[in-house]
């Protein structure tokens, strides 16, 4: 689908520069085909792949990811258990939940929503999931395993995202990406996976001096920051290929991303949605993470 432009003009000789078609990457289309594969997969199977989500506390945002995730598991045929605890639940409760789950012949895949209360150390918890089970390839083996090159479960997140590249023929090969957001869930294993694709990567964060001066050389732009409509499209080199992993909720209610998509239309080539871009995706990808648990 092609939205209007922007008018763009160059700033040495004030001339109009034609405005680019810029393509929306339907993400919702390409994961609904995603799922639709895992689901015939499924049929084939002797048994049901199980999926256990933990939730701790009632974060309203944590609580609709979490719902929607099970709900995909019940569209495939998966099993599919939530286990909701107490915000105060200790440390020591959560990891005998987990050692439950790591026992549970009928569970393939354990998810713990992130983020967790400041009494629990994620690291601790990530920790206590067996890794062949560890469905967001968060585990320190699995981290281990993606950073040097022999990839087992890799986070969702950034496999969505390759996943979309991949559907949009965005040739990584010799592209300049840069990764906006550094965190172990999405930014460092997203650049690790554009990186053994081809692409070369500088991963931005927080404390980056001139952020706009990356953004000019990118080919790829990936932004995974939790700020609604951080950047905009006057940073961007024409052509650029943006990637919006943000979902965040304005006052009004609606949902936008961390860039301001309506001021990238005629400077992107192509961009991301938000909602209906990312966001399906992850849950795809942790289908297929599950199914992978399940079956390997
Ligand atoms: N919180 C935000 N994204 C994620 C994710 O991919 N997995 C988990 N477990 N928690 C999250």
């Amino acid at each position: 689908m092609n939205l209007p432009t922007n008018i763009q003009t160059d700033t040495q000789t004030d001339k109009q520069i034609t405005p680019l078609k810029t393509n929306l990457i339907d993400g919702k289309t390409i994961a609904d085909n995603l799922r639709a594969t895992i689901k015939l997969d499924t049929t084939r199977l002797s048994f049901k792949p199980g999926l256990a989500v933990i939730l701790v506390g009632d974060d309203p945002a944590s609580s609709v990811y979490v719902s929607h995730k099970i709900k995909a598991c019940e569209e495939v045929g998966f099993y599919s258990h939530l286990i909701r605890l107490n915000i105060q639940i200790t440390q020591d409760d959560l990891l005998t939940e987990i050692a439950a789950l790591n026992h549970n012949a009928a569970i393939h895949g354990i998810l713990v929503q992130m983020p967790l209360p400041k009494h629990i150390n994620s690291q601790t918890v990530i920790a206590a999931i067996n890794p062949n089970k560890d469905v967001d390839g968060f585990h320190v083996s699995n981290a281990g395993a993606l950073m040097t090159g022999f990839p087992r479960l890799v986070p969702c997140t950034p496999l969505g995202v390759m996943a979309l590249l991949e559907a949009a023929q965005v040739q990584l090969q010799g592209a300049h990406a840069v990764v906006v957001g550094a965190s172990n869930i999405v930014g460092k294993p997203q650049a690790l996976l554009l990186q053994t694709a081809g692409a070369t990567v500088t991963i931005c964060n927080s404390k980056t001096r001139d952020l706009t001066a990356h953004l000019r050389m990118a080919d790829i732009v990936v932004v995974a920051v939790g700020k609604p409509n951080f950047i905009v499209g006057s940073q961007l080199k024409p052509g650029v290929v943006v990637i919006d992993v943000g979902i965040n909720r304005q006052d009004n209610g609606r949902l936008c991303g961390d860039v301001d998509t309506a001021s990238c239309m005629g400077i992107a080539s192509a961009i991301t949605p938000v909602p209906g871009g990312v966001g399906p995706m992850t849950i795809a990808l942790l289908l297929s993470n599950t199914l992978k648990a399940a079956t390997h």
